[in-house]
Parts: C-alpha cells; sequence; structure tokens
C-alpha cells in the first residue's frame, strides 16, 4: 500500500499526543512514512514534538519525524494536513467564555458570542493553511477539525470553494460511540445514522442496524430518561460532559422523532445553562487545570527520561475517524461519513448555500452528500436563524464591518437583547484586536 505523509497543523495541541498514538495504531490501515508538526508557537510545540520524537523513535523509528515553525518545511511533500489549530490559544477561549457570562449569556468554545469571537479569530489562521497547502502540496487534502468549523467552513466555502478541504466534526461519532454502548454494540460502525444540521446543531431522524432494523425506539426510550448517559458510564467522566449528556433528555423531549446533538442545549436551554456556569471559572478553566498539565507533564516526564516506554499517553481512539476520512480520499472507499458540506439542495427546503451537516460517501473525488430532503419547520426554523449568525460573521470578518458583527451575536439564539450584544461585542472587540480584522 501507499505510504503517505502527514503533516498536523496545531503541532502544539492536547490533541496532538493522543491523534500520535490513534496513528500508530493505525498504522497497517493507514501506512505512513513522514510525519511533520507545525504550529506558530515554536515553544509550544517543541515540548510536544520532542516528546513525540521519542516515542516515535521507540515505536515506529521507519517514519521520519520533524517539528517545524517553518510553513514551507511544513507543508512540502505532504498527502495530507491534519489541522487543529486553536487561534488565541487558551487564554482567548477563556475571554469568549467570560466575557458573555458577565453579561448574563452563555460563555461556550463555538456556540453563541463566544463562538462568534472565536470565528473572528479562526477564519484567517485556518486560510493561511489553505494558502500554504496550495502553494507547496497543490494535491493534498485538508482534514479540518479547528473550531468554530461552521463558521470556518463558511468561510472556505465562500473565499476558497475549489480548495480541497473538508471539514469534519467528532461530537456526532462521540455522541453515536454512546448510542452503540447503550444498545449494547460493539462499535458505532454497526449503526446506519441519518443525520442532518448544522455544526454543533443537528439531529438524527433514522438509526438502523445493517440488516435495516429500527433502532431508535430502544433509543428514544433510553434518552427519554437518562439523555445520552449509558447505564455502564464509568464513574470518572468530567463532570461538565456529564451535565451535557444527561441534558439531551431535555433537548429530546421538544421533539421525540428526532434525536438531538448535545450543543442544541445553548441554543434551546441558555438561562439554565448560565445559572449552571461559574463566571470565575469555565470550561477554559478545566482544560488548563486538567489536558493541558496533564498533557504536558507526561510529555516532559517523556523528555527527562529519554524514554517513552512508562509513558501514560492514551490513543485517542475516537479520533480514528480522522484515518477513516484519509483513507476514503486515499483509497476511495466511499465511506459514509457526517461532513460539513454546502448543502446545494441535499436538505431539499433549506438554503443551498448553507454549509450543513450531512451523511456524505467519501471518495477520491471528494465527498458526495446523500439527499435528505424535505426537513420539519422547528428544526429548519433553528437552523434558519442559525446559519444566518454564521454568515453574518464570515460578512463582517470580510468587510470588516462592526455592524455586521453586532447583527450577528444580536441574532444568536443565545443573546436576549441587541443592547447586550452591543455591550459583549464592544469588550469582546478590545480583547481581540491583535486577532480579528479591523471593524468600521
Ligand atoms: P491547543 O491550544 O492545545 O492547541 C492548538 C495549537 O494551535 C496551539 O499549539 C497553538 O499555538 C496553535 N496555533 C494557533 N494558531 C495557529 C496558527 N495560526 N497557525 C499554526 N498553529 C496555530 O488547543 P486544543 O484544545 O488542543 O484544540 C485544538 C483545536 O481543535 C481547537 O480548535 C479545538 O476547538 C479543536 N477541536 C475540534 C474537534 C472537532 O471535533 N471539530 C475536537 C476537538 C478539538
Ligand atoms: C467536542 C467537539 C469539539 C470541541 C470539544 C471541546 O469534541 O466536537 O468541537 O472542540 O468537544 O472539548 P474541550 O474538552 O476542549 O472542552
Ligand atoms: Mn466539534
Amino acid at each position: 500500500m501507499k505510504q503517505f505523509s502527514v503533516v498536523i497543523a496545531g503541532g502544539g495541541s492536547t490533541f496532538t499526543p493522543g491523534i500520535v498514538m490513534m496513528l500508530l495504531d493505525n498504522l497497517e490501515r493507514f501506512p505512513i512514512r513522514t510525519l511533520k508538526f507545525y504550529d506558530n508557537d515554536g515553544a509550544r510545540q517543541e515540548v510536544i514534538g520532542e516528546a513525540c520524537k521519542i516515542l516515535l523513535r521507540e515505536r515506529a523509528p521507519q517514519i521520519e519525524f520533524c517539528y517545524t515553525t517553518d510553513p514551507q518545511i511544513a507543508f512540502s511533500d505532504v498527502d495530507f494536513v491534519m489541522a487543529h489549530i486553536r487561534v488565541g490559544k487558551y487564554p482567548m477561549r477563556e475571554l469568549d467564555e467570560k466575557i458573555p457570562l458577565k453579561y448574563g449569556v452563555v460563555g461556550q468554545e463555538t456556540c453563541g458570542p463566544g463562538g462568534i469571537a472565536y470565528g473572528m479569530r479562526s477564519i484567517g489562521g485556518v486560510l493561511e493553511l489553505v494558502d500554504y497547502m496550495e502553494r507547496y502540496s497543490p494535491d493534498a487534502w485538508m482534514l479540518n477539525y479547528s473550531n468554530p468549523a461552521a463558521i470556518v467552513a463558511e468561510a472556505t466555502r465562500r473565499l476558497c470553494p475549489n480548495a480541497r478541504i473538508l471539514n469534519i466534526c467528532d461530537m456526532p461519532i462521540g455522541i453515536e460511540g454512546r448510542m452503540a454502548q447503550i444498545l449494547g454494540l460493539e462499535s458505532r460502525k454497526e449503526m446506519e445514522v441519518s443525520y442532518y444540521g448544522l455544526n454543533h446543531f443537528g439531529w438524527w431522524r433514522a438509526i438502523r442496524d445493517h440488516q435495516g432494523n429500527d433502532l431508535m425506539p430502544r433509543l428514544r426510550a433510553h434518552v427519554a430518561e437518562h439523555g445520552y448517559i449509558p447505564m455502564t458510564e464509568a464513574a470518572h467522566h468530567e463532570a461538565s460532559w456529564c451535565e451535557t449528556f444527561g441534558k439531551a433528555r431535555d433537548i429530546y423531549a421538544l421533539d421525540p422523532e428526532t434525536l438531538p446533538n448535545t450543543y442544541l442545549k445553548y441554543y434551546l436551554f441558555p438561562d439554565e445553562v448560565v445559572e449552571h456556569s461559574d463566571p470565575h471559572y469555565t470550561r477554559a478553566n478545566e482544560v488548563i487545570d486538567g489536558r493541558e498539565k496533564q498533557v504536558f507533564g507526561q510529555c516532559r516526564q517523556i523528555i527527562e527520561r529519554g524514554s517513552a516506554q512508562d509513558a501514560e499517553l492514551e490513543v485517542d481512539e475516537h479520533a480514528s475517524y480522522i484515518v477513516d476520512l484519509a483513507r476514503a480520499i486515499a483509497l476511495n472507499t466511499k465511506e459514509r461519513m457526517l461532513l460539513i458540506v454546502p448543502n446545494k439542495g441535499a436538505i431539499h427546503n433549506f438554503d443551498p448555500d448553507a454549509m450543513v451537516e450531512i451523511p456524505c460517501l467519501v471518495g477520491s473525488g471528494g465527498p458526495e452528500p446523500l439527499q435528505i430532503g424535505d426537513i420539519p419547520n422547528f428544526q429548519k426554523g433553528m437552523m434558519g436563524q442559525q446559519v444566518a449568525v454564521e454568515k453574518l460573521v464570515v460578512d463582517a470578518w470580510i468587510e470588516g464591518s462592526y455592524q455586521k458583527l453586532w447583527q450577528a451575536v444580536s441574532l444568536s439564539k443565545t443573546v436576549p437583547s441587541a443592547t447586550v450584544a452591543k455591550c459583549i461585542v464592544d469588550e469582546l472587540q478590545q480583547v481581540n484586536r491583535d486577532y480579528w480584522p479591523e471593524l468600521n
């Protein structure tokens, strides 16, 4: 089989070691000849890069490895760019979450004003990666899971419509893993799903096994009682995520015909979410004190010991969807996957120019979206409002328009009034001046 060359953009990410472990676990399905890390923060990436160098030397010495901040070295001679950058890193995520909360509004990485602020930072960063890829490896594909994926995807649809970029999210995959557990299946791959919506904003409307048996009735009964918490859930799962998976029960109650993405809680129950938030300690703080400390701590230990033999780095098993996607492109597998793609009539009664998250068959020519047909009014109404928000953010970025950004925040279902929206935009603009385009 062909051996592939891969660059991970955002090499300093907390997810990088888990993804490297996952790639090592999948070498038989997806052989790698060269692996490179690219990041624009050399010091942050060095810790992860040095640790992974040791790990790779011990476990896969045949793979040529380097890490760099030089785009030419990083993006030359690659088949795939796996992109997970966070423009502004955790300190900016913290502000995205805390500033809206000051005004009693949801403070979240990808939803509401926080997601909008993050979008205004991310668009430029991801477009820069696309430019590097097109300049140095024009035949490569970018598998992008940098957030906020919905806004980034709309920006790339508009500004580089012919780029070989695939936008994907792991949230449906994570929830489907839970569904499989609830049903007592070995793997989510035993289910064939029909899902539609936007990124972090969608619904399952059918779930069958490969024999065509309807699995929805059993899932509905469980979700109505427990949300997406399987009876066998390990007790140690992070509390904030547990709450989110449990809350799916209340979202589900609004439409018993479908099963919801957990992110809908921010749009449907913003008041309760705010009530349960600590404005002085948000998810960013949990991640800084948790995942970031742990991953960087382990990497530093590997470097000190000069060996990764006893390292506790875990395989990010559920990230194997990235290998599924790379294989689908490289080997024309026609695997059915949920991707964020231009609607173009797939959802019949919805804006053809919206970026929607729907099942696609993925082959060497890219994704072929499957037909969804008509969707119900409740979902269509919510999606229409949210798509307008996402489009306005991209307008604001392209035109440098304060007005459009204020409209976007005012229109978000998470924000109660245009006055509050203005206060939040003004404060976010202040702290984002090094990252956002100038707004007039
Ligand atoms: P992180 O801050 O640990 O890592 C991000 C890295 O990106 C940092 O090392 C940073 O220096 C680097 N970076 C920032 N701007 C850059 C630029 N312009 N060019 C190159 N590198 C740049 O963050 P994390 O928590 O590990 O998350 C990384 C990203 O992955 C985030 O966007 C997060 O939202 C996303 N994510 C997406 C999914 C999904 O399913 N779509 C799942 C998990 C994480
Ligand atoms: C899910 C979403 C991602 C998001 C992540 C946040 O996996 O699909 O888009 O980035 O959650 O996780 P965190 O642990 O950083 O809050
Ligand atoms: Mn996601």
